[in-house]
C-alpha cells in the first residue's frame, strides 16, 4: 500500500512538472511574437538588406507619401523596408524608433533629423557601423552619410520672394509655422525672414507654432488675427497649417487675405482650386522616400554618396493645377 501511494506521488509530481514547462514555453513564445518593433528578420528567403525609415508622423498624408516612396523600391530592389514613427508628431518618441532600429542591427536607418537630439542617436548607429541617411530635415553636423529633401532655406526664400511678387511688395504678414524647435521650419522662416525684410512695404507682425496640426494652426491663426487685424497675408510653413489658416480666416470672414502654404496635399489643391490658398510650395515626398532607399543600396555596395541631393520644390497656383505631377506621383 506504502508502495503505491509512493508510486502515485512521484507520477503526480511528473504530471505537475510538465504541465510547469509546458506553461513556461507557451508564454516565452507568445512574448517573443509580439515584440513591438520587430526589426530583425533571418529567414532565408528573406531580402538582402533590411532598412528602417523613421519619419516624423504615421497618420499624416506627407508622411505617407515618403513611406509609399520607400516601400515602392521593395518592388524593384532586394531590400525590406520597415516604416516607423510615431501616430502624432513626438520627437522624443522617434528617438525611441531610432534607438530600436540602432538595437535591432538593421542594415541601414533613414531618418527625418528633427532637431540637434538627434545628433548623438545618428552617431551613435554610426559608431555601430548602420549608416544613416536624413530625410526631409538635415543634420549635417551628424556622422550621416547624406541628406534627401527640400532644401529648406531655399524654400523659405521662394516663398518670400513669390509673396513680393503677388503683393506688388506691400503687405503685413503674419506666420504659422509648424514648430519653432524643429530645423527645417526654422529654415524656412529664416529663409522667407532674409526675401521680405527686404522690402519696406512688408513687415512680419506675429509668429505662431502649430505642432503641424489643423486644429492648432486654426487657433492659432485665429488669435493672430485677432490680435493683428491689420494683417493681410499668412504664410504657412508646414502642410496643414494652411488648411487652419483658411478656417480661422473664414470665421473671422477675412476673404481676401493673400494665402502661402508648404505642400500640394489633396487638401490644399482643393483650396487652391476654390481661390482659398494662393500659393503652394510644392515638395517630393514620394521621391525623397524612394531615392533614400536608392541612395542606401549605393552605400551598401560601397558607391560614393554626394552631401546632399536636394530634391525639386516649386510654386503652384491655380493656374498650374492643370499640369502639376501630384505630390504623390511617381519619380
Ligand atoms: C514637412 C514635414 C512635416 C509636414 C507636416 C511638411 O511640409 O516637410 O516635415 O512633417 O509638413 O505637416
Amino acid at each position: 500500500m506504502e508502495r503505491k501511494k509512493f508510486i502515485y506521488s512521484i507520477l503526480i509530481i511528473c504530471f505537475l512538472v510538465t504541465v510547469s514547462f509546458a506553461i513556461y514555453f507557451y508564454n516565452q513564445s507568445q512574448q517573443y511574437q509580439s515584440k513591438p518593433l520587430s526589426l530583425n528578420t533571418s529567414e532565408d528567403d528573406s531580402p538582402t538588406y533590411h532598412f528602417a525609415l523613421i519619419g516624423e508622423e504615421m497618420d499624416h498624408d506627407y508622411w505617407r507619401l515618403v513611406g509609399e516612396g520607400a516601400k515602392d523600391t521593395e518592388k524593384n530592389y532586394d531590400v525590406f523596408v520597415e516604416y516607423k514613427g510615431p501616430r502624432r508628431s513626438n520627437p522624443e518618441e522617434q528617438l525611441k524608433l531610432l534607438d530600436i532600429a540602432i538595437q535591432s542591427q538593421v542594415d541601414g536607418i533613414i531618418v527625418q533629423a528633427l532637431n540637434d537630439d538627434f545628433l548623438p542617436m545618428i552617431n551613435k548607429a554610426v559608431d555601430q557601423g548602420i549608416p544613416v541617411i536624413t530625410v526631409d530635415t538635415d543634420a549635417p553636423d551628424s556622422a550621416r552619410a547624406t541628406y534627401i529633401g527640400t532644401d529648406n532655406y531655399a524654400a523659405g526664400q521662394l516663398a518670400g520672394r513669390t509673396l513680393v511678387e503677388d503683393t506688388g511688395g506691400e503687405a503685413t504678414v503674419g506666420i504659422v509655422t509648424g514648430s519653432f524647435s524643429n530645423a527645417h521650419h526654422q529654415l524656412r522662416v529664416e529663409g522667407f525672414r532674409e526675401v521680405v525684410e527686404q522690402e519696406e512695404g512688408i513687415e512680419i507682425v506675429a509668429i505662431e507654432e502649430s505642432n503641424i496640426t489643423r486644429v492648432v494652426a486654426e487657433e492659432k491663426a485665429y488669435k493672430m488675427l485677432t490680435d493683428n487685424p491689420k494683417i493681410t497675408a499668412l504664410y504657412g510653413t508646414s502642410a496643414l497649417d494652411g488648411i487652419g489658416m483658411v478656417a480661422a480666416a473664414e470665421s473671422l470672414e477675412m476673404d481676401d487675405l493673400y494665402m502661402i502654404n508648404f505642400d500640394t496635399l489633396e487638401e490644399n489643391i482643393q483650396l487652391v482650386q476654390e481661390d482659398k490658398i494662393d500659393v503652394l510650395i510644392e515638395q517630393k515626398p514620394y521621391e525623397m522616400g524612394y531615392h533614400s532607399i536608392e541612395l542606401m543600396l549605393d552605400i551598401m555596395e560601397g558607391s560614393s554618396v554626394q552631401d546632399v541631393y536636394h530634391t525639386d520644390v516649386s510654386v503652384v497656383r491655380k493656374d498650374d493645377l492643370g499640369q502639376i505631377q501630384k505630390a504623390g506621383d511617381n519619380p
